[in-house]
């Protein structure tokens, strides 16, 4: 385990579950009840954009008005960022803003916020609560109909990936939490890691995921419980606090 360098955080929708946000493939999940090709590609919004829109509005306004905050998982990062004595930055799958809630600030969603609208005429973005439909004028350009929520739907690129392959590049260590390994690039993003600066690649979510066989460590259990006792002991392990030792021999743990 590194005691100094660069740290990636990869987060996908299991750092969210414990505060009543569904994941995508777990039994309860949210593609177990929505058909992705109907509200997630480019070709279902110009099919069907009421449809895009209803889904979308209807999360928007679960993680506005609803009882949804940051985890401890969550909450554990920023203190990371400030106290680890290297650059640490979060890049997220998740469209929440439960991240910036808890207070991470070196923080990339590759796939979007839910909580800002896109312009397809002129590309604005900007901060949006409310619900987004058909009959809107883009504030920027003044077109008609041509707001979509700011997220990238499947068959679309993923944004900030020219920073985030140079992030990968150099980090030292590279932490998976609560993400299945099925949707690329970030599925793919261990590699990288591992091949570009030999990072070492920890894995933390309740259970195996898709590329398990990829990370050198893994630790299963709830994000909640596994995530701030790993950030923990990274902490007390860093070059900062030279006086305590750290484990760094690659194992399997399970917690909770
Ligand atoms: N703590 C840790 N991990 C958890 C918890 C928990 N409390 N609950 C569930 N998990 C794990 C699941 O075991 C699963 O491996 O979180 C993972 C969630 O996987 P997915 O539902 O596939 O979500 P994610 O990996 O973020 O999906 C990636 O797919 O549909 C697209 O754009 C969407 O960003 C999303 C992307």
């Amino acid at each position: 385990m590194p005691r100094s360098g660069p740290i990636i955080v990869l987060t996908g929708a299991g750092i969210s579950k414990e505060f009543g946000l569904h994941t995508f493939r777990d039994p309860d999940g949210i593609w177990a009840q929505h058909r992705i090709e109907e509200v997630a590609t480019p070709e279902a919004f110009a099919r069907d954009p009421k449809r895009v829109h209803t889904f979308y509005n209807t999360r928007r306004h679960q993680l506005v008005t609803g009882n949804i905050q940051p985890n401890a998982a969550h909450e554990a990062l920023p203190r990371l960022e400030r106290d680890w004595p290297h650059p640490v930055l979060i890049v997220t799958q998740n469209i929440d803003d439960l991240h910036e809630r808890a207070g991470s600030v070196a923080l990339l969603h590759m796939h979007g916020e839910l909580r800002k609208s896109r312009c397809q005429h002129c590309g604005d973005v900007r901060a949006f609560d409310g619900d987004l439909d058909t009959s809107q004028t883009c504030r920027s350009c003044g077109m008609r109909g041509g707001l979509r929520p700011h997220v990238v739907w499947f068959g679309e690129m993923p944004l900030y990936m020219d920073e985030i392959g140079e992030a990968l590049a150099t980090c030292a260590l590279f932490v998976s939490i609560g993400t299945s390994g099925h949707v690329y690039p970030a599925a793919g993003f261990v590699q990288e890691a591992r091949h570009g600066a030999g990072a070492h690649t920890v894995e933390l979510n309740l259970e195996p995921s898709l590329g398990e066989n990829l990370f050198a460590e893994k630790i299963y259990g709830p994000a909640s419980q596994i995530v701030p006792a790993f950030v923990e002991g990274l902490l007390s392990g860093s070059s900062k606090n030279s006086g305590a030792h750290f484990s760094g021999t690659p194992n399997s743990r399970k917690i909770g």
